[in-house]
């Protein structure tokens, strides 16, 4: 299946658009509670949209089950799509989200919008049980459902909310959506933490995958979405009198910013998880966790400094938020905050530690003592000559070399990262230039020589070797000096 297929990313994104939008004009029904002829124009809105949802489905499917059946002709398309309706997860998730919906406009006709509003959400919902978080945990598969639900109720209520703008009771619209929009953007956010956490893994696969870039770009344009909510609630809707005309375009811009990021979400959905691929950390710098935790324990007044500037940033940025939902002296805090940002975030620097493509790469071995064991044979072959038998840093090449090689027994060994270790066995080390202004080599690379699974069975054995690793080995400790590399 060709999974960046763009047709079937759109095809899939004004399905789930018309989703959001059935299910959120029959939420702003119920939460905005519009009446007389305005509560007529969100029903027949909501039934616009659920017959735009049934069909969208069609074409969405078709060309989902040509894409999995791989058919080489159009000939081939009724057999496929039969096949995939009948034989696969996917087909029972469309037919089951198509029967819903039907009850859900059947339900409209009949002005039993209340009663609507479940088979519009779980047709919604079905679209958590079609995508990755399937294969996953209950509580990942929770929190998607969340995050659609939530998604769908705020985004798909703007385009009531845009004719209700237009009514007689326009102020009274607006304020009882901003109280929707709030709950639903918390929800949001928290339910994106916990998918994110389980799919992407951390910084790495955020800024290293294709994935968690994807994942960057919905998240700007989340902002962007965040930022015109609120100034439409802190600015435009308290002078809604003389400024409606503002507030309807930008609730339209919001709309297209909205089915902008339905359309990334459905990239995303046919996207591999970052989790299942190796980040290329794409910057020379990383932040540290263990360096500042490191300071705090060594040396408190280093810690001091970036501490409290990591400290400041959050307290005037709350206050900001908070400033901004109490209507006072947002203004204000708002510069203040931004004053604050300038001066604090060069103070951050000492949580940054040098950083290579590799830093974020995991394990491809189990660590296991059969691995540990195919490392030790490799150490004794190709690093033990500089290293020393036990990797003390005293082998017999020593005297020779420039730079003393490192001993890997040192407690320091712990302050890197597996993807680190990965990166100087393969590139080796280069030692900032001598007083003839060449870089010196302290260590060649194996990159050559050594496979990447070699190279994780070595790691797997200087851990195992480190005695502040694994108390097994603590007799061989030296204590050695830290060593500081600058490539
Ligand atoms: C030619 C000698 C030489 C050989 C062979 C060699 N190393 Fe090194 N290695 C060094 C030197 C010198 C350093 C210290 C570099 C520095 O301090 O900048 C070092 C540093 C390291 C470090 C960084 C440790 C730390 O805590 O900073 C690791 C890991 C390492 N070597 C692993 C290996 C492995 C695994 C092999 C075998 C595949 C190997 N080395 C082979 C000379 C060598």
């Amino acid at each position: 299946m060709d999974v960046s297929d763009p047709t079937l990313v759109l095809l899939r994104a004004l399905h789930v658009a018309a989703l959001c939008f059935g299910f959120g004009s029959l939420v702003a029904l119920l939460v905005l509670a519009p009446a007389g002829t305005a509560r007529f124009a969100i029903i027949r809105l909501a039934m616009i949209a659920l017959v735009a949802g049934l069909l969208t489905l069609v074409p969405w499917f078709a060309w989902q089950s040509a894409a999995i059946a791989e058919i080489s002709g159009l000939g081939e398309l009724p057999g496929a799509m039969t096949t995939v309706l009948m034989q696969t997860w996917f087909g029972t998730v469309v037919f089951v989200s198509g029967l819903l919906l039907a009850s859900a406009l059947l339900l409209c006709r009949f002005g039993l919008t209340r009663w609507a509003l479940l088979p519009a959400a779980l047709a919604l919902v079905s679209e958590a049980a079609s995508g990755h978080a399937v294969n996953g945990k209950g509580f990942i598969l929770a929190a998607e459902i969340l995050h659609l639900l939530a998604a769908g109720a705020w985004l798909g209520a703007l385009p009531a909310l845009f004719l209700l703008l237009r009514g007689s009771e326009a102020s009274l619209m607006a304020q009882r959506f901003s109280g929707l929009g709030m709950a639903a953007v918390g929800i949001i956010a928290g339910s994106a933490l916990a998918l994110a956490s389980a799919q992407i893994g951390g910084l790495g696969g955020l800024f290293g995958t294709g994935y968690g870039r994807v994942i960057l770009l919905k998240l700007g344009l989340f902002a962007v979405l965040l930022a015109m909510a609120c100034l439409n609630r802190v600015v435009l809707t308290p002078m809604l009198g003389r400024k409606a005309t503002i507030l309807r375009t930008s609730v339209l811009v919001e709309i297209v910013l909205g089915f902008s990021i339905v359309t990334v979400a459905s990239w995303l959905a046919a996207l591999p998880p970052a989790v299942h691929q190796q980040p290329v950390w794409p910057f020379a710098w990383r932040p540290s966790l263990a360096i500042i935790l490191q300071a705090v324990n060594d040396a408190p007044q280093v810690a001091a400094e970036p501490v409290l500037a990591a400290m400041a940033l959050a307290v005037v940025w709350s206050l900001v938020v908070v400033a901004a939902m109490w209507h006072r002296e947002w203004k204000v805090s708002f510069v203040v905050a931004v004053l604050v940002t300038i001066f604090s975030v060069p103070h951050l620097a000492p949580l940054l530690v040098p950083a290579y493509p590799t830093s974020f790469y995991r394990s491809t071995t189990t660590g296991d003592a059969t691995s540990v064991a195919a490392g030790a044979v490799l150490f004794a072959a190709n690093c033990a000559a500089c290293h020393g038998p036990v990797g003390r840093g005293d082998g017999p090449l020593t005297r020779s070399l420039a730079v003393p090689p490192a001993d890997l027994t040192a407690q320091h060994l712990l302050d890197h990262e597996d993807g680190e270790l990965f990166w100087w066995i393969s590139h080796g080390i280069d030692r900032a230039p001598g007083p003839d202004g060449v870089p010196r080599q302290a260590m060649p690379g194996f990159a050559g020589s050594l496979d990447d699974i070699s190279t994780w069975q070595l790691i797997d054995f200087i851990r195992a070797n480190n005695p502040y690793l694994n108390p097994d080995t603590r007799n061989r400790s030296s204590g050695g000096a830290p060593h500081a590399h600058t490539n």
